[in-house]
């Protein structure tokens, strides 16, 4: 198999990059990976003005993963203070899933978040219904905290739901 590299994402890459995230996250592409939001979610995952705004914004940082030239998976991160990261938008081709290039971006997006954002606690944000993805980050270190986030229902930027009960649980682990 062709090498991984991952490297931080530029302007250039946000074409590949929005066409990626949303064939990860929504529609009928994203059915051939083991998880999506196509059951919860409709519209869009992002556009690219908000990914040019996260490439703008030196708070936050996409980490893109390459096999050869083909984009095959990224993730966002984020400083949210007082030694806190997040990360988020995790994404990798559908068809691709399963190999563990996701634990592989979630380690760079660790290291990154230590590194640069000198992040010693991690936090996320995830839909309750996606349980096989909850038993996943629960591997991966996370656990619930009990705090509960809002679904934003007045911005379609982050797509149209399929039900009124949308809302995140947020889940957090240290980082070594
Ligand atoms: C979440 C996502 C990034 C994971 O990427 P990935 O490359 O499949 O991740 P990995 O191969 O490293 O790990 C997959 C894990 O799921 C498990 N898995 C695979 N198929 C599964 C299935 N059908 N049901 C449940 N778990 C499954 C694997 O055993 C593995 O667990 P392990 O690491 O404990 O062994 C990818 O599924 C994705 O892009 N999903 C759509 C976007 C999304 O939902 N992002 C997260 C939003 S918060």
């Amino acid at each position: 198999m062709t090498e991984i590299i991952i490297r931080e994402a530029v302007t250039a890459d946000i074409p590949n990059l929005h066409r990626l995230i949303e064939s990860a996250y929504r529609g009928e592409a994203s059915r051939a990976g083991w998880t999506t939001e196509a059951d919860l979610l409709g519209g869009q995952r992002t556009d690219p003005d908000d990914l040019a705004g996260i490439l703008a914004d030196p708070a936050q940082a996409l980490l893109t993963a390459w096999r050869g030239d083909e984009l095959v998976g990224c993730v966002l991160i984020a400083d949210r203070g007082e030694g806190t990261g997040y990360f988020g938008m995790l994404s990798v081709s559908p068809t691709l899933q399963g190999g563990g290039m996701g634990r592989r971006l979630v380690e760079a997006a660790h290291g990154a978040l230590a590194g640069r954002f000198g992040a010693h606690r991690v936090r996320i944000s995830v839909f309750p219904q996606r349980e096989t993805l909850i038993a996943w980050y629960r591997r991966l270190g996370y656990e619930a905290t009990g705090e509960t986030l809002p679904f934003p229902y007045d911005d379609p930027r982050l797509g149209l739901p399929l039900r009124d009960d949308l809302h995140f649980i947020v889940m957090e682990r240290a980082l070594a």
